[in-house]
C-alpha cells in the first residue's frame, strides 16, 4: 500500500469524525450537521446527524449556476435507435415535472414509489423526483418477473408504481405491463396508481381508475415548480432489494446525507471524475451499481452520465467504444461479463474508434479473471481498475484510491480496503483474525462508513441477525465473501460463503430459485447451485428429485419436465434467474442431519475435490450428481 494512502486510510478509521466531516464538504448542506457520527446504538450508525440536505439538489440544482446548458443525462438506446441529451437545466425541468406528477398522486415525504422500468430517461427522472420530494424509491430490475415483483410490492407497500409498456433486448420487445398487472394481482398490497410511460413497443391494457398516462400528466405539469424538500441526513433515500440465503429478498435501506457524501468522496478519490466530463456506466438502474454510478455519483460530481439501453454487441461489438468516441467519455464502469462477451468478438473493434478521452475502465460486480483483465487492458491501452463491493455498501470496499495516491493494480485483486472500511479477514468457525495469505471471511468492523445500508427496510432485527451475528465471537459485519490478503495489503476475493450466486454480475439467491422450481407438481425437492461458466462467471444449475422418479426415465419426458420447470422460473422470477439446466437425480447429497451439501455438489459439478464428506448420509447421491452432469442429458 502506498504511504500516503495508508495514512489517509488510517485516519479514516482512527479519526472517523474528523475524516468524514472533511469529506462532507464535498456536498451542499442546507443546514449543517451537529454531530458527525451517532453510534450510540451499535451496529446502527447515523451519519451527519441534524444536517439537512437533498440528493436531487446535489445531483442537479447545485450545478445549474455553472453548467445549466451542459449535458447531464445522455440516453442512448440501440434497441429503439434513440439518442437524447438532457442538459442539467432540462433534467431539472423533467425531474420537477415528474415530482409534480408523483405529488399529484398523493406521494408525500417518506412514501414509497416503486420503479419498474427499462433503461429510459423517465426512470432516472422518477428516481431523482422521489429524492427531490423525500419519497423513498424502490427500483426493481426490469428482468424480474411477477412473483419477484409482487414480493417487493408487498414489502415496500408503494403508493405509486412508475412503469412502462415494455423494455427491449436484442431488438425484441419485452412487455412489462402484463408482468406488473400480474404482480399487483398476486400482491396483498395494492398501489393507488400506476404511472405508465408508453413507448409504443407493446400494447397495454389500462386499468381504469389506477393506470395513468405519463405523457398526458407530463403536459399537465410541464411548468410545475417543485422546490427541494430538505431532509435530515438520516431520512431514507431508497430501498433496493437484494438476495441472501433465504427466499425473501432484503430491502437494503439507505440514508440521504451519508450516501451523498460517500458518493461524492468516491467520485473524487476512487473514480477521479471531474465536473463537465462524461461517465459511462453500462449497468442497469435496477442494480446498486446503476443507483450509485449511473445516477447519483456522476451527477453529484457534475458529470454527464450515459444511460445505455442495449447490449455490448449490437449493432456490433464496437458500440461501447463508438459511444466513448462520440461523447468523449472519460471514465467507464462495466462488468467482467461484458468484457468476456467482447473477447469473443473481433479485437480490431477495440481500436477502431478514437478512445483517447478514456482514462480508466472500472470493472465490478463479480470476480475479474486475469486473462480478461489483461486482454481489455492491452486492447484498449488503458488501466483497468477492479473494485469490489455490495448492494449493502453502496460504494467500493476494495479498490485503488488513485485520487489520493497512484497505486499499481495487481491482476486478480480488486485492490486494498477503501477509507472508512475497517476490513478484516476472520476465521469462519472461530472468528480469529487471519494473517497474510490465509483464507477467511471478509468482514468489516463497525460502524459501517457513510453510504452503507442503515438497516433492512422494516426489520432492524434481520439486519443485525443477518450481517452481524454469523462470525463467532465478533460483532463484525460479514460480507459473506471469502478472501485472502497478500503481504502488500491487496485482497483477493474467492467467492461467497453463503448460497448467493453471481450470474453475469447479477446477484441471485439459490433459495428463491429452488422455491420457484418447487411449484412444479412433479417435484419432490431440489437444490440449485452456481457452477463456473466461462462467460457469465457462474450459471445456476438445478438438481431435482421427482415424486415419481420414473417420470423422467425417458429422455423426452425428462426434457419436457425440465422445460416446464424452467418456464415456471421464467414466469415467476424472470429469465435472469433461469437455471441453465435441470438434472434429475434420485436423491440429493445431504448430511445425516438433512442439510443439502451444496458446496460438495458445486465442487463435483466443477470437477473439483468435494472435500470432507464424513457427514454425508448417502455417498451414492453425490455420485449421481457426478453422473448426471457428465451425461449428455440427465
Ligand atoms: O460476491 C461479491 C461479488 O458480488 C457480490 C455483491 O453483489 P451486489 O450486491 O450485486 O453488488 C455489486 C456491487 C459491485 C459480492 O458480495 N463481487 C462484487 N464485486 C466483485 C465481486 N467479486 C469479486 N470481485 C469483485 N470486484
Amino acid at each position: 500500500m502506498g504511504q500516503r494512502y495508508e495514512a489517509f486510510h488510517r485516519r479514516s478509521i482512527e479519526d472517523r469524525e474528523g475524516f468524514w466531516a472533511e469529506q462532507a464538504q464535498l456536498i451542499d448542506w442546507h443546514e449543517p450537521f451537529t454531530q458527525v457520527l451517532d453510534y450510540s446504538r451499535p451496529p446502527f450508525a447515523r451519519w451527519f446527524v441534524g444536517g439537512r440536505t437533498n440528493l436531487c439538489h446535489n445531483a442537479i440544482d447545485r450545478h445549474l449556476a455553472e453548467r445549466a446548458g451542459q449535458p447531464a443525462l445522455i440516453h442512448v438506446s440501440t434497441e429503439t435507435n434513440e439518442e437524447t441529451v438532457y442538459s442539467f437545466a432540462e433534467l431539472h425541468r423533467e425531474t420537477m415535472t415528474m415530482a409534480a406528477i408523483l405529488a399529484g398522486q398523493g406521494v408525500e415525504r417518506g412514501d414509497r414509489v416503486l420503479i419498474y422500468m427499462p433503461m429510459i430517461p423517465q426512470a432516472v427522472f422518477a428516481m431523482l423526483a422521489c429524492a427531490r420530494i423525500g419519497a423513498i424509491h424502490s427500483v426493481v430490475f426490469g428482468g424480474f418477473a411477477s412473483n419477484s415483483l409482487a414480493a417487493r410490492i408487498d414489502d415496500a407497500t408503494p403508493k405509486v408504481v412508475v412503469s412502462a409498456d415494455a423494455g427491449s433486448r436484442a431488438g425484441k420487445a419485452i412487455a412489462y405491463k402484463p408482468l406488473l398487472d400480474e404482480a399487483i394481482r398476486i400482491a396483498r398490497h395494492k398501489p393507488a396508481s400506476v404511472v405508465l410511460v408508453d413507448r409504443g413497443l407493446a400494447p397495454m391494457e389500462r386499468v381504469a381508475g389506477r393506470d395513468l398516462d405519463y405523457a398526458e400528466l407530463r403536459k399537465a405539469h410541464a411548468e410545475a415548480e417543485v422546490p427541494v424538500t430538505w431532509l435530515e441526513s438520516n431520512e431514507i433515500s431508497y430501498t433496493l432489494y437484494t438476495s441472501g440465503t433465504t427466499g425473501t429478498p432484503k430491502g437494503v435501506q439507505r440514508d440521504v446525507g451519508g450516501y451523498a457524501v460517500a458518493l461524492a468522496a468516491s467520485m473524487r478519490h476512487i473514480y477521479c471524475g471531474k465536473a463537465g466530463e462524461t461517465y459511462f456506466c453500462t449497468s442497469d438502474i435496477g442494480w446498486v451499481v446503476g443507483h450509485s454510478y449511473i445516477v447519483y455519483g456522476p451527477l453529484i460530481a457534475g458529470m454527464a452520465t450515459i444511460l445505455y439501453e442495449g447490449t455490448p454487441i449490437r449493432p456490433d461489438a464496437g458500440i461501447l467504444w463508438q459511444l466513448v468516441e462520440k461523447y468523449r467519455v472519460s471514465l467507464m464502469f462495466s462488468a467482467p461479463t461484458a468484457i468476456r462477451v467482447l473477447k469473443k468478438q473481433d479485437p480490431a473493434l477495440l481500436t477502431k474508434y478514437d478512445t483517447s478521452s478514456l482514462r480508466t475502465l472500472f470493472l465490478a460486480g463479480e470476480p475479474l479473471d486475469e486473462p480478461t483483465a489483461r486482454w481489455i487492458s492491452e486492447g484498449l491501452g488503458r488501466p483497468i481498475i477492479d473494485n469490489y463491493w455490495q448492494t449493502e455498501t453502496g460504494w467500493p470496499i476494495l479498490a485503488l484510491a488513485n485520487g489520493v495516491e497512484r497505486m499499481t493494480a495487481k491482476f486478480g485483486s480488486p485492490g486494498v480496503p477503501m477509507y472508512g472500511y475497517d476490513l478484516h479477514l476472520l476465521h469462519e468457525q472461530t472468528g480469529a483474525e487471519l494473517g497474510v495469505n490465509e483464507k477467511g471471511v471478509v468482514a468489516i468492523f463497525p460502524p459501517l462508513p457513510p453510504g452503507c445500508m442503515q438497516t433492512v427496510w422494516g426489520d432492524d432485527e434481520r439486519f443485525v441477525e443477518t450481517y452481524f451475528t454469523t462470525i463467532p465471537g465478533q460483532a463484525a459485519y460479514s460480507t459473506f465473501d471469502w478472501g485472502i490478503r497478500d503481504e502488500d495489503g491487496y485482497y483477493f476475493i474467492l467467492g461467497r460463503t453463503d448460497d448467493v450466486i453471481n450470474v453475469a454480475g447479477h446477484r441471485l439467491g439459490t433459495r428463491e430459485i429452488e422455491e420457484s422450481l418447487s411449484h412444479h407438481a412433479a417435484l419432490a425437492e431440489c437444490a440449485v447451485i452456481g457452477m463456473a461458466d466461462a462467460i457469465k462467471g457462474q450459471v445456476a444449475v438445478a438438481f431435482a428429485v421427482l415424486k415419481d422418479a420414473s417420470a423422467a426415465a425417458q429422455p423426452e419426458a425428462a426434457l419436457r419436465l425440465e422445460k416446464e420447470m424452467l418456464a415456471i422460473v421464467d414466469r415467476q422470477l424472470g429469465a435472469v434467474a433461469r437455471p441453465s439446466r435441470v438434472y434429475f437425480v434420485m436423491a440429493l447429497p445431504k448430511t445425516r442431519s438433512g442439510k443439502v451439501l451444496r458446496r460438495a455438489i458445486q465442487a463435483v459439478c466443477e470437477q473439483r475435490d468435494p472435500g470432507d464428506l464424513t457427514t454425508i448420509e448417502d455417498p451414492n447421491a453425490l455420485q449421481q450428481v457426478r453422473d448426471a452432469v457428465g451425461s449428455p442429458h440427465g
